[in-house]
């Protein structure tokens, strides 16, 4: 058994996005800038956009991070983000999910310029993506793809089983892996809350992404030898025993479920990092696009 290394791949990757960008400056270019927008005290949210401002710096580039009370009323929001569409020196724009319940979410999603939609949320970045044309890929699901990469993981017609449907994580990463690319190219199953015999359909899986959000969902009789496991879960679960009060538990049961793969994502240290890593990655497009 592997541990696939978030910490490792992460870092990697980094390291040739600051190579890249001071190059690109050293050429005269601009810096790259990712503005964040975070509404609330979601503790979560704000150690996620937190991580993400402060890797931006790590690699050289600008970051803006926006912040709104819990009650912010749409048409605020969506003036923020105008003048963010609007803003020449910024290249991508995220706005940190989920919102608060007065606010549409897809109505936000979709005012996001298609330029600078480095989370590539926007129906317009999925359908390229659904086709296959260059655009931003999320970016768990990218990071995914980073991982694989890295690992040189054979994908070709292996069957993946995708565990949830999200358009984050379960949907784009289901049709990444079914496309005619590396990695790609595999068989795949999306599994949800309605699929039944849902073990039998696991044990039958050569490579399992599990990305369902329900702490250690994936036992060890779910997965066939040697399957290859990607952890995508990432809940906050009360433990007395941490400082913070919490641990963050992933969805596959590790300790039980990791001996019988070739190769798995631990949870911290696996997936989430190649998140921030693969949302640098669209930052950096984003940037260099205004070039091309
Ligand atoms: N909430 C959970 N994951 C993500 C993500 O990748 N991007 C944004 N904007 N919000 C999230």
């Amino acid at each position: 058994m592997q541990i696939l290394d978030g910490k490792i791949v992460s870092q990697s990757v980094k390291e040739k996005i600051k190579e890249k960008t001071i190059l690109f400056k050293n050429a005269g270019n601009k810096t790259p800038h990712l503005a964040a927008i975070l509404i609330g005290n979601n503790g979560a949210s704000e150690t996620y956009v937190a991580s993400k401002v402060k890797n931006c710096e790590e690699v050289g580039f600008t970051s803006s991070l926006i912040r709104f009370e819990e009650n912010i009323e749409e048409a605020a929001l969506t003036a923020a983000i105008e003048k963010l569409n609007n803003d020449e020196d910024v290249d991508g724009i995220l706005v940190q999910l989920p919102l608060p319940k007065q606010i549409n979410e897809e109505k936000i999603i979709n005012l996001i310029s298609p330029d600078k939609d480095v989370d590539g949320f926007h129906p317009m970045s999925i359908g390229k993506m659904v086709q296959g044309l260059p655009t931003f890929i999320p970016a768990t699901p990218y990071g995914i793809l980073l991982m694989l990469e890295h690992y040189k993981i054979e994908t070709a017609g292996k069957h993946a089983v995708v565990i949830g449907r999200s358009n984050i994580v379960g949907r784009p990463i289901s049709i990444l892996l079914s496309r005619n690319a590396y990695p790609g190219n595999c068989t795949v199953t999306v599994c949800h809350s309605r699929t039944k015999n849902l073990k039998e359909i696991c044990l039958q899986a050569d490579i399992i992404v599990a990305a369902l959000g329900i702490p250690e969902f994936l036992k060890a009789d779910m997965v066939k030898e040697n399957a290859v496991v990607v952890d995508v879960g990432i809940t906050r679960v009360a433990d007395v025993t941490k400082k913070s009060g919490f641990a963050i538990k992933g969805d596959v049961d590790f300790v039980n479920v990791a001996p019988k793969c070739s190769y798995i994502t631990p949870v911290p240290g696996g997936v989430g990092l190649m998140t921030i890593a693969a949302l640098l990655m669209n930052t950096f497009s984003a940037c260099e696009n205004k070039y091309k």
